[in-house]
Parts: C-alpha cells; sequence; structure tokens
C-alpha cells in the first residue's frame, strides 16, 4: 500500500507501550526490534509481494533478498525465515511455487539463515515472501531515528527495479537489462549492513517501495533533521533512463510523489531525476548516515556506495532535493 494508506489504517491501531520494544513503528522503521536480555533483541519483520519477474526461481530470491533486506537495515543478523505464499492451485503445476521456495531458500542460506516453516494459501494470483527473524546488538542497532546534523547520505546500490521492472512487464527490456536488475534485487544488504556496523554507523534504512524520498523522508521525521538529496548524483540502474525515454511509468512512483509533495522543496530538478528519486525499489539497498570522518572508511568496505546527500538541522521542510 502507498504511505499514505498505510498511515490512515496504523493510526487506527493503539499500540501498547512496553519497555522491551525497542523500536516499534513510530519511527517508520524497517523492522520491530524487541529486547529479550540485556545486549541481545529479536529483529522481526515480513514482507510478500506479486511475481515482479518471470522466472519463479528468481523470483523466489527477489521476494527473500527483500524480506531479509529489512534486518540488514536494522544492523541484524537474520536467523530463521517463514514463507508466506499464495499459489493459484489448478491453474499452474505446483512445481512452479517449487521452483519459488527453492529461491527463496537459496536466498535465506545465503543469507547464513534457515527457512524452518510456512504457511500456503490457495489465491488466483501469486505472492510469496518471507517473516524473518533476526537478533541484534541494542546497542548497535540501525535506526531511523539517528541521523545526526552533519551527517552524509550513502547509497549501496543503484536506483531503477521500479521503472525496470515496468519496462521488462512492457516486454521492452532486452537480455542485459533484465540480467542486471535480477543481479540488483537479489544481491544481500549483508555486506552494506556490516559495512555500517564497522563503521559505528547508527542510522540507517533500506530503499524499496516508497522510493529514495519517501525513505529518506522517514529518516527525516524520525530524526527530526532535514535531509537533502542531490538527484543528480544517485546512481541508476543500466537501462534505467532509456526505459523512463521509452514511457516506462510506475503507478508506484505517483503514489510516493503524493506522499512527499507536502514535505519537499524542490529544486531545479527535471522530470527524468524526480522520477528516479521517486522510483519505488524492490531489495533495494542501504540508505546510511554516517559522520563525513567515516565516509572512506566505509566505501572502502563497501566500494558501491555512492554519496546522494546530507543531513542538515530541520528547516522549513523535511526533504530538499537539488
Ligand atoms: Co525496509
Ligand atoms: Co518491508
Amino acid at each position: 500500500m502507498g504511505a499514505a494508506d498505510l498511515a490512515s489504517v496504523l493510526a487506527m491501531l493503539t499500540p501498547r507501550a512496553d519497555p522491551r520494544l525497542l523500536v516499534g513503528h513510530g519511527t517508520f522503521d524497517d523492522a520491530a526490534v524487541f529486547e529479550i536480555m540485556p545486549g541481545l533483541a529479536l529483529v522481526q519483520t515480513v514482507d510478500f509481494f506479486a511475481p515482479i519477474v518471470d522466472d519463479p526461481f528468481d523470483f523466489g530470491r527477489v521476494a527473500a533478498a527483500n524480506a531479509l533486506s529489512d534486518v540488514y537495515a536494522m544492523g541484524g543478523e537474520p536467523l530463521t525465515a517463514l514463507a508466506i505464499a499464495a499459489f493459484p492451485t489448478g491453474t499452474l503445476p505446483t512445481s512452479v511455487l517449487g521452483d519459488i521456495l527453492r529461491g527463496g531458500q537459496a536466498m535465506v542460506h545465503e543469507a547464513g539463515a534457515l527457512l524452518v516453516g510456512g504457511h500456503t494459501i490457495t489465491d488466483e494470483e501469486i505472492k510469496f515472501g518471507l517473516a524473518v527473524t533476526g537478533r541484534v546488538d541494542p546497542a548497535r542497532c540501525l535506526t531511523n531515528a539517528l541521523a545526526t546534523p552533519g551527517d552524509v547520505l550513502l547509497l549501496t546500490k543503484p536506483i531503477g527495479t521500479g521503472i525496470l521492472a515496468t519496462q521488462a512487464k512492457r516486454g521492452r527490456l532486452n537480455e542485459n537489462g533484465k540480467a542486471a536488475l535480477v543481479a540488483s534485487m537479489t544481491t544481500l544488504n549483508a555486506n552494506a549492513s556490516r559495512a555500517a556496523l564497522a563503521v559505528n554507523a547508527r542510522c540507517a534504512t533500506d530503499v524499496t517501495g516508497f522510493g529514495l524520498l519517501g525513505h529518506a523522508l522517514h529518516i527525516a521525521r524520525a530524526s527530526n533533521v532535514t535531509v537533502r538529496i542531490r538527484a543528480a548524483a544517485v546512481p541508476v540502474l543500466p537501462g534505467t533512463l532509456e526505459a523512463l525515454r521509452d514511457g516506462a511509468r510506475t503507478g508506484g512512483a505517483e503514489r510516493n510523489a503524493t506522499f512527499v509533495a507536502p514535505f519537499v522543496s524542490w529544486g531545479d530538478v527535471n522530470g527524468e531525476l524526480r522520477a528516479i528519486v521517486l522510483d519505488p525499489q524492490t531489495s533495494g539497498g542501504l540508505l546510511v548516515a554516517l559522520a563525513p570522518e567515516k565516509v572512506d572508511d566505509f566505501r572502502a568496505r563497501m566500494p558501491a556506495a555512492v554519496v546522494v546527500g546530507n543531513v542538515s538541522e530541520r528547516g522549513p521542510q523535511p526533504l530538499v532535493v537539488a
């Protein structure tokens, strides 16, 4: 769901305060963090969606990498995963579901975790994902709420999965483009997370459905700062600009534009760059806030990371795109 619809639904819930709940949904974080003993907390998250690539095995890998990512975005280590699947039994051979699950399991194993169970329902449309449980040291947990004025923002994967997946659905993405798309979405955020922890980062999130701007806004609001994004600096996957020029548009980008509109001050940013910073990502990279003196160390550990913006005291708007 779009961020605005989701917020209106969550407003109907009354959270129960509990000192063991270290991170709940008040800070728009990627996963809940629940302390089970001093120095040890559970990280819990769930994510599932309909296929965004044709190959069932690849879809399973993508969905699993995306679900595992929320644990990495909290600085956690995935331990166990439960599969959630909806499948049109009777319409498609069950081997297709087997391939999806095999893909998911392969990714869970790559993360060093175990697939320990799951639940399936019959449904007209395939959907697949994972509920993932991990562990984290509460003192080292990465949250949206700990960005500090002066921090630099780094992004660890290029943007473009929404635009490219749309272009693929239109039958207009070549094999190289498809391969780059799948390769990006099946790259775990494990190394990015470990690099962030190694340099004592405290603030990170993963860039997924709300786009780079939507997730940057979550950091800005949770940390009560202004986040400035330099749109021209944002790295993109190969073929993304070509797909945009060919008319690839997503409904998610429209929703993201509406969501951030009241909170963003746009500089001189052209339509293509706007589309990129609003593009909904699947299994996107980590957006990490770091003190400037830690940037070189982080990039030495995570060479793919690119500086895309910075953090300042809260100005008139929480988000500035220039
Ligand atoms: Co997330
Ligand atoms: Co999620």
